[in-house]
């Protein structure tokens, strides 16, 4: 067993952490670190829970402590982070220099020798960390995963790179409160309402897609040789996001090709056979009103990605249009990176 804990242990996805971990084969979870308002006091009295599962026996009386790699045993090997970016790059380094830091946050993704990953996508990745471990003098490393949205569409993207000539894509979101976090959208804001501006979201989508689905060398990326265009909407669902996806191939294509490799689409996780790898990362569904986020998030403890609604655009040639939904707390986040580190156990630790 390895011993593990969490940065931001308090909050949404910190939570989905505790949950996640709660009788993990090969982590076992040891350390609890959130804000200076949480320090000292017991798991249970430091936070809200707000999932619908109890909060597991086994954290309640753990004492939090500050995220700072003095206050934490050196025996805890990796640290998954959900700390909010703005504190993130800086608290993540330092506990890279001697734990491996798993992390949900922006702040650190896209910067060079860092890889962002997704193990069914791009797990070739992982090369860079010994030029990361040599740049920083770290025994450490950090590994980041994508935004919750980018990580949904990736995974349904690369079937159809691996197999088709994509020459555009856009994508409109339908995305879940809980992404924004506990604190994040005012219920007078959302209900009955919907939302058409996250801040920075798009960008997000439009960048990483383009580097997870492209090929890197000696740390540097090339990007894939197609676009991505994002506009994203927050709406009124707890959990689950949902994406409307447009897809312009160069070439004409069968509907029936395109949901087989997205059906039979398998990676690296579901070869090595790890504790969180879903049997099918994306489920391909033919129910004419599905997916929903309500009946759909769940797939698979959340790890998979639903798509529906598949068909060829009857106004404009050679494309594809579909619906996605992902859990964006556990595919999105906690389980992508709880995922990462079971392929860092297995392959690097
Ligand atoms: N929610 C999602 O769907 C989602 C998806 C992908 C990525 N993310 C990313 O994950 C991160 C966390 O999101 P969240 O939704 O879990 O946020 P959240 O509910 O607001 O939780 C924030 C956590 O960070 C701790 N924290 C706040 N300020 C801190 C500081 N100065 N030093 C150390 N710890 C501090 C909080 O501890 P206290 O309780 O002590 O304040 C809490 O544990 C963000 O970077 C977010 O962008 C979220």
């Amino acid at each position: 067993m390895v011993d593990v804990g969490i940065l931001g242990a308090t909050g949404m996805v910190g939570q989905r952490f505790i949950s996640l971990l709660d009788k993990h084969p090969d982590f076992n979870l040891t350390s609890l670190c959130a804000s200076s308002r949480s320090a000292g006091k017991r798991y249970e009295d430091a936070t809200t829970w707000y999932l619908d599962e109890p909060m597991p026996e086994s954290v309640k009386d753990i004492i939090v402590t500050d995220s700072d790699p003095n206050e934490v045993s050196s025996d805890t090997e990796i640290f998954f982070s959900s700390l909010p970016s703005e504190f993130a790059a800086k608290k993540e380094k330092a506990f890279a220099k001697n734990h491996v830091v798993a992390s949900n946050a922006s702040a650190l993704r896209m910067e060079k020798d860092i890889p962002l990953i997704i193990p069914e996508v791009n797990p070739d990745f992982l090369a860079m960390i010994e030029e990361q471990q040599k740049n920083n003098n770290w025994d450490g490393f950090i590994v980041t995963n994508p935004n919750c949205s980018t990580i949904a569409l990736t995974l349904t993207l690369k079937p159809i790179q691996d197999n088709f000539n994509i020459k555009k894509v856009h994508v409109s979101t339908m995305q879940a409160i809980s992404g924004a976090g506990y604190d994040g959208v005012p219920s007078m804001a959302i209900i009955d309402n919907l939302v058409p501006y996250i801040g920075g979201e798009e960008e997000k989508m439009e960048s990483e897609t383009l580097y997870l689905l492209g090929s890197q060398e000696n740390g540097n990326v090339t990007p894939c040789n197609f676009n991505v265009s994002a506009s994203c909407h927050r709406v009124p669902v707890v959990d689950g996001h949902t994406e409307a996806v447009f897809i312009e191939f160069e070439d004409d294509f069968e509907i029936s090709e395109v949901s087989d490799k997205m059906s039979s689409f398998k990676g690296l996780p579901q070869e090595l056979n790890l504790h969180s790898a879903p049997e099918n990362p994306v489920i391909v569904t033919e129910m004419e009103d599905r997916p929903q986020p309500r009946m759909d998030r769940n797939a698979n403890n959340g790890m998979s990605v639903t798509v529906g609604r598949m068909r060829k655009d009857a106004v404009f040639e050679n494309s594809l249009k579909y619906v996605l939904v992902g859990h964006n707390t556990i595919r999105g986040a906690a389980g992508a990176s709880i995922l990462n580190a079971e392929l860092i156990n297995n392959k690097i630790l």
